[in-house]
């Protein structure tokens, strides 16, 4: 939930460690900090609130260090080259500076910046306090300080320290220390929360994600669970959990420095949501390159060995992932020919499931870092059934605990709404269901050629849904954006669509919504209907669409306003709508990847009209790592 960044090298490293928190600062921002060790010091300063106030803070501390340093001149001799950073999203403890990362021990020798949870912190909280440690924050981060600390007393070796540390500590987390008498050095340590190695030209990173160096390197270095890491600005050991050194190869991320900004649009979601084209694109086009079938192997990664024998397929995903498989289902189901389950991954841990051989259990998560969907994975792994990861990091913690992964290329997504990575996760599932019928040969090769032959064109028509989109959505803001509650309807599958237009409105322009299956309104939400509401009606082609249009006929009966998402040329929708939002036509099933276009802008134009940060929202973070 929280971000990380650590620098070694001979640059000064409290720019480094900034411009690393502020790309990081979607994965956290109730507080931030960094600490900078140099001329036999650690500086360390923190804030509450956003980075700006960190910001404010460092350059207000400058002068002070320009004046103990002698001036100007000695500060850039003088600059410390070693540091560690931190953006904090508030699990434990109050959200007040004293808890605010980096911590450290009582001597303030040792200062660390942690992600996750340490479960028995308690337990260590009590014996370390009882030795002397002063604790001065409510964390369970704190513990990491003392623990070092207290085994660097023994063992005068930072790594020796941190490996002791480790294995004492329950919970999941990864971490960053580093200590006053050993200047260049980092060490590092993860266990199911990300950590991974930037490595650049006699410098070197630590960052709980690749986007915090990606523009001082693109050469990478993934960490494993249970291993630690010694930072040098010279090369980095891993060490395994008995201390043994492992080799690690170093990587090259293909995204480039540009994908990391907001390349001319006013936030991330926005460039994000423009970017879906080009990113279905990249998810789609080397799977399709046969007419009449999907490429689904890469080497590493995915194994078409993993779809042999498959009885029952089973999704597991949280938010907007989760909303992707009820998508993906309609497609498994209707051209695969196979019983397709979908839970909610919070859920589904704990309902003692009924799992196994022969069952294909999907975990979707962006991020692959969810803690409840990997939760999820876990259990029906242990049961039997072959587990498949569709996520949009590599190296992430989704791609360890799956027997295959699909990567969705939708490239980094920063806006904290998941825009882009929810239209790669639905062509993936369309892929994965088209590989499937093939493979059990319940769609013919004309039927599978069509199919291949729309999703090839996706692009094409993501590109002209967007067209002139961003006015329509505009207009609809102004009608209806000072409007407190939105119903979403929708019907087969509308419905996931309904849900995750729903799910996009609430979660960045905090207007109260329900989304419901259309048919259903009549047992419980038509009660909600006056002339103050706004139902959106996700009411492109499908097998029932006339039942939509009835839906729609109850719903303005009652007053309340249609806002209609339709398919370009369907008159009769369009005559019982208020507002149309029109997309392309394409395969039926293939609507809801064209359908959530219109959504998504809708929420954006709202939010952006009630004057909100759209790309951070209250409340939510990027990647949940918390139960
Ligand atoms: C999406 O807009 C949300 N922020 C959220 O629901 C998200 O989809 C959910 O937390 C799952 O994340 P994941 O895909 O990284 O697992």
């Amino acid at each position: 939930m929280c971000g990380i960044v650590g620098y070694v090298g001979p640059r000064a490293a409290q720019e480094l460690l900034l411009e690393g928190l502020q790309r990081l600062e979607y994965r956290g921002y109730d507080s931030a900090g960094i600490s900078v060790l140099g001329d036999g010091r650690i500086e360390s300063v923190r804030a509450v609130g956003n980075l700006g106030r960190l910001l404010d803070a460092v350059g207000a501390a400058e002068p002070a260090r320009k004046a103990v340093d002698g001036g100007a001149v000695a500060l850039a001799t003088l600059a410390p080259t070693t540091g560690i950073g931190h953006t904090r999203w508030a699990t434990h403890g109050k959200v007040t500076e004293a808890n605010a990362h980096p911590h450290a021990d009582t001597a303030d020798r040792v200062h660390v910046v942690v992600n996750g949870i340490v479960e028995n912190y308690l337990a260590l909280k009590e014996r370390l306090a009882a030795l002397g440690a002063g604790f001065t924050s409510q964390t369970d981060a704190e513990v990491i300080a003392h623990l070092v600390s207290h085994h660097l007393e023994a063992t005068g070796d930072l790594p020796a320290a941190v490996q002791a540390a480790v294995g004492e500590l329950e919970g999941h987390y990864a971490f960053v220390a580093m200590a006053l008498d050993e200047p260049d050095v980092l060490v590092g340590a993860r266990n199911e929360c990300p950590l991974v190695v930037g490595v650049g030209e006699g410098e070197r990173f630590f960052a709980s994600a690749i986007a915090a160096f990606l523009s001082q390197t693109r050469r990478v270095q993934h960490i494993e669970d249970g291993e630690v890491v010694v930072l040098r600005p010279d090369g980095a050991t891993f060490l395994d959990a008995a201390g043994a050194e492992m080799r690690r190869e170093v990587t090259e991320v293909d995204w480039d420095e540009a994908t990391a900004e907001k390349g001319g649009f006013e936030t991330f979601m926005l460039k994000e949501v423009h970017e879906q084209p080009e990113a279905v694109a990249e998810t789609v086009g080397d799977r399709t390159r046969r007419a009449d079938g999907v490429d689904l192997t890469e080497p590493g990664a995915f194994d078409e060995a993993l779809l042999e024998g498959v009885k029952r397929v089973v999704v597991v995903a949280c938010g907007t992932s989760y909303h992707a498989g009820l998508i993906g289902r309609y497609a498994i189901e209707s051209w695969a020919r196979l019983s397709v389950e979908t839970d909610i991954a919070s859920e589904y841990r704990y309902r003692d499931p009924v799992v196994g051989e022969g069952d294909l259990v999907v975990g979707i998560t962006q991020s692959g870092e969810t803690r409840d969907t990997l939760a999820a994975m876990r259990v029906a792994r242990e049961r039997g059934a072959k587990v498949l990861a569709i996520t949009n990091v590599m190296g992430s913690q989704a791609t360890r605990e799956s027997d295959g992964v699909l990567y969705t290329r939708a490239g980094l997504e920063i806006g904290v709404a998941a825009t882009k990575t929810f239209v790669c996760q639905v062509a993936v599932m369309y892929l994965l269901a088209l590989r499937l019928a093939e493979l059990r040969g319940t769609l013919d090769a004309d039927r599978r050629s069509a199919l291949v032959a729309d999703l090839r064109r996706m692009p094409e028509l993501l590109g002209q849904t967007l067209e002139g989109l961003g006015k329509v959505a505009d207009g609809v803001a102004a009608r209806h954006g000072d409007k407190g509650f939105f119903l979403y309807l929708g019907r087969h599958v509308g419905l996931p669509v309904a849900l995750e237009g729903a799910l996009k409105l609430k979660e960045i322009s905090y207007i109260a919504t329900d989304a419901y299956a259309a048919g259903e309104m009549k047992h419980g939400p038509i009660a909600l209907l006056d002339e103050s509401t706004p139902v959106v009606v996700v009411a492109t082609d499908s097998p029932v669409l006339e039942k939509v249009a009835s839906n729609m006929q109850e719903v303005s009966a009652r007053g309340a306003h249609v806002i209609a998402v339709a398919t370009e040329g369907n008159e009769m929708i369009a005559a019982h709508a208020e507002e149309l939002l029109r997309v392309p036509r394409t395969d039926w099933t293939l609507q809801p990847l064209l359908a959530v276009v219109p959504l998504q802008m809708v929420a954006y134009a709202i939010a952006r009209r009630r004057g909100l940060n759209v790309d951070q929202p209250r409340n939510l973070a990027k990647t949940v790592t918390v139960e």
